[in-house]
């Protein structure tokens, strides 16, 4: 069994193989950092145009890694939701070409899902029943994890992403994109209680939500003031940016640890899945390290090159196949996340 996995979500464009022991035959992976540099974010439309050029060229490195011919593969999958929709068209497209011309199902991925299935993938079954928290640059979701497939909402950012307010913050300290690794470069050398920002929902134990646009707001105002808006100067001291960064760093990780941790205490589960581009901070893995020793829950990480976006964490597909869900070549995107995410859990 050859599975080939595509991603075109956001600004990745990826490819693997996968065979039905969840081995990785071969990867390939064409980052679009480069084009979406000066914009300090990812424009859709350069993203799009992009996966068109660049998805035939990664399959076909990830069937030559692989060591196989197109021919050999038996199934195709590919993320169709969440994500953009000019992005996740392109993935789709080549999928459905696939699917049809090789007369071999066609499975649907759930990005978010798959992002926790990075963990699964590294760890094995015993990760589930499990809280997962995945943040990444669109997303900050807890769930309530009782399987592979059967995964449900417990809460997530009302605003800003996560990692969102990475690529924010850092644009605002004149540091690299993306930000979230500018950020924590150049925390190392700040320290973490220099400002005191706001830490959304954290003293209300039971919430599970998340929101990061006041911190972003607070950054913001402690670098031009109370009240500014519009195009900001970035501090010119290397010390106070590293200050701001430790400072903003800290906050994020603070929330995200407190309410995992309420996400275990209301679910009474054990283990605690760590998922996308943001839990590739080391800040976050430590902190997280920290709170599963004194707490006495399990702490699976995604390694940190299955944390930012892959084709192959789209191995989640195994399990769709081995439940027979596969889909008619009518599957079309679904942009947003459905809340909540009935459709898709196992059919019946
Ligand atoms: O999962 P991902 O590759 O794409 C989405 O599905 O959104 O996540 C990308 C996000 C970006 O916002 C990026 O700044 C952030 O993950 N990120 C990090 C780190 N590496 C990537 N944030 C904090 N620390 C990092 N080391
Ligand atoms: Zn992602």
């Amino acid at each position: 069994m050859k599975l080939l996995t595509i991603e075109t979500t956001c600004d990745e464009t990826a490819a693997a193989v996968i065979d039905e022991r969840l081995a990785v035959l071969g990867a390939a992976l064409a980052s679009q950092d480069a084009l979406h540099e000066r914009f300090r974010g990812v424009v859709p439309e350069i993203a799009s145009r992009a996966h068109v050029e660049r998805i035939l060229p990664v399959i076909d490195e990830a069937l030559r890694k692989a060591g196989i011919g197109v021919g050999e593969v038996n199934a195709v999958a590919v993320a169709n939701t969440p994500g953009l929709a000019g992005s996740l068209l392109v993935g789709l497209s080549a999928a459905k070409a696939i699917a049809v011309a090789l007369e071999i199902p066609l499975v649907a991925v759930n990005h978010v899902q798959a992002h926790i299935y990075a963990c699964r993938l590294t760890y094995g079954e015993e990760v589930f029943p499990c809280v997962g928290l995945v943040v990444s640059g669109g997303h900050t979701n807890l769930y309530r994890c009782a399987g592979p497939l059967d995964f449900e909402l417990l809460g997530g950012t009302i605003d800003d992403a996560a990692g969102e307010a990475f690529d924010k913050v850092a644009a605002m300290l004149g540091l690299d994109y993306p930000g979230g690794p500018a950020i924590e470069r150049a925390a190392k050398n700040g320290n973490p209680r220099a400002y005191r920002f706001p830490r959304s929902f954290l003293n209300e134990p039971n919430r599970l939500a998340f929101s990061f646009s006041g911190l972003k707001t607070a950054v913001r105002y402690q670098i031009a003031g109370p009240g500014s808006s519009g195009e900001i100067v970035p501090p010119g001291d290397p010390q106070i940016r590293a200050d701001l960064a430790a400072s903003f760093q800290q906050a994020v990780v603070d929330v995200l640890a407190a309410k995992s941790l309420d996400a275990l205490r209301q679910t009474g589960f054990s283990s605690l899945c760590v998922g996308g581009g943001v839990a590739a901070n080391r800040a976050l893995r430590e902190r997280l390290g920290e709170i599963a020793a004194a707490e006495s829950f399990r702490l699976y990480l995604a390694p940190p090159q299955l944390c930012t976006d892959n084709a192959v964490m789209g191995a989640i597909a195994i399990e769709r196949l081995r439940a027979g869900l596969t889909e008619p070549l009518e599957l079309d995107i679904t942009p947003g996340l459905v809340r909540p995410l009935s459709p898709f859990a196992p059919r019946k």
